[in-house]
């Protein structure tokens, strides 16, 4: 038998699979797994080790840490993912990491999500629009951040629970500000199999600064998000792919007409796509 014999045989076992969804992903899924075996010549070694490495990912995952949702974003393909599903028009999607926690306290507009020793006091304040650049009211900004330190609340036992995380609701007007940090760098987790890989393949294993957002409103498709600190030095090589520059924002230093408890004001706009009907 040859390898595309075999490969005949094993699409058309799968060919029968009465849900067509599930059917076209199969066949491809088979047609991309055989080729690529075929064209590495894939040893028996190299795929025991295969088989090790991903035995090794699932004994890594419990109710804290999903270590193939690491895999997937350090491979690009939780990136690809959102790609391929962008609503045209709107903010840019990127990852939603490992960190959000549904269930975040809704806080007044412009309170601070951090404490003191989180970082540099800084302002974010935009508007949420639709794509024609009508306020939404009623918009939710579901935000959250890591600490200075480079750790979530739910790492790190020395921040208190919700620490850096916020629920803000526009008004008529879609305009939103909260008082935060100014978001650092960060290590993604590196003690499992996506560390070995990562230091096998010598790629970086920071994330450029940011700020998470899940923006909703009614009648909108909602956008899972980030804002990027423009200075930052892992913007070119973030370690899951996630930097669009579309995303990319000054931290500019406070001036004579902003707040005195900031240092430093970060400006972004949302737009939301609207909702498609239900198929
Ligand atoms: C995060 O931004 O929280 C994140 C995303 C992907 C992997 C690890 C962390
Ligand atoms: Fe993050």
């Amino acid at each position: 038998m040859t390898p595309d014999q075999l490969s005949e045989q094993v699409l058309d076992r799968f060919a029968g699979t009465p849900d067509p969804r599930l059917r076209a992903l199969l066949a491809a899924l088979i047609s991309h797994l055989h080729a690529f075996a075929v064209q590495t010549a894939l040893t028996s070694q190299e795929w025991l080790a295969a088989v090790e490495f991903l035995t090794a990912t699932g004994h890594k995952c419990d109710a804290q840490r999903q270590e193939f949702i690491l895999l997937s974003d350090v491979l690009g393909l939780s990136s690809l993912v959102d790609l391929v599903n962008a609503e045209e028009g709107g903010t840019e999607p990127t990852v939603l990491g490992p960190f959000y926690l549904p269930g975040a306290p809704e806080r007044r507009m412009g309170e601070q999500i951090g404490r003191p020793e989180d970082g540099q006091p800084a302002l974010a304040r935009g508007r949420v629009t639709d794509t024609s650049g009508r306020p939404l009211a009623a918009a939710r900004l579901d935000i959250w951040q890591a600490s200075a330190n480079g750790l979530y609340d739910i790492q790190d036992p020395g921040q208190p629970p919700f620490n850096l995380r916020g629920v803000f609701v526009t008004g008529p007007d879609g305009c939103f500000e909260f008082r935060t940090v100014r978001p650092a760098s960060y290590p993604i987790p590196t003690d499992g199999p996506v560390g070995d890989l990562l230091r096998a393949a010598r790629c970086d294993h920071w994330r450029a600064a940011h700020i998470h957002a899940i923006v909703s409103a009614p009648g909108h498709a909602a956008v899972t998000t980030h804002i990027f600190d423009a200075e930052n030095q892992y913007l070119d090589t973030d370690a899951v792919f996630g930097v669009r520059d579309s995303l990319i924002r000054p931290f500019r230093p406070a001036g004579p007409a902003d707040p005195a408890d900031v240092k430093f004001v970060v400006e972004m706009d949302f737009a939301l796509v609207t909702a498609r009907a239900p198929a």
